[in-house]
């Protein structure tokens, strides 16, 4: 019975540590998906703009944020998802504009606290500008 053990062991904690690897490497695969590129109105998410939201603006703007103001004025996820109509699509991006514009995202109190989630003149720019012409593409059609 011991002797059995003994080689039961070593191949229970084989098994077990190939399922660990196996499941963190889909949460990590899953988390860098989390922004989806496309959406059947035919709004754009370009890999420089999916990071810049994923670091700076994901964490309170999605369908899982425990901020309930922060998600229901702005999901990204709905951005893709088809949650947003296409005149909410507009109304969204335009309002992404505005609050960059005017330096409010994210919120100075958060920044107090995480000044490293702060916007760089460039990261505001690279989004200001995909907005405006994401916006700018869904009414010209
Ligand atoms: C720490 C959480 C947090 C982060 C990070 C954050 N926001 Fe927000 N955001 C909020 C909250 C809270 C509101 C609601 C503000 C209010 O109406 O009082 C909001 C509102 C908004 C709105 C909706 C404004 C409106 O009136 O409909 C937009 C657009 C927005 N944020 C964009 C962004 C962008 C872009 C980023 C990243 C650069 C970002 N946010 C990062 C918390 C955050």
């Amino acid at each position: 019975m011991k002797k059995q053990i003994t080689i039961l062991m070593p191949a229970l904690l084989l098994f077990l540590s190939f399922f660990m690897v196996s499941y963190t490497t889909d949460t990590i695969k899953n988390n860098y998906e989390a922004i989806s590129s496309t959406n059947s109105e035919g709004i754009e998410i370009p890999n420089d703009v999916q990071e810049v939201l994923k670091e700076k603006c994901y964490g309170c703007h999605n369908t899982e944020s425990k901020g309930e103001k922060s998600k229901k004025k702005f999901n990204i996820d709905y951005l893709t998802d088809g949650n947003y109509s296409k005149g909410k699509l507009v109304s969204k991006l335009g309002k992404v504009v505005e609050e960059l514009e005017e330096n409010n995202m994210p919120p100075e109190k958060f920044l107090a606290k995480y000044p490293n989630k702060e916007l760089t003149i460039e990261e505001s720019k690279l989004l200001m500008e995909w907005a405006k012409s994401q916006r700018e593409a869904l009414m010209g059609e």
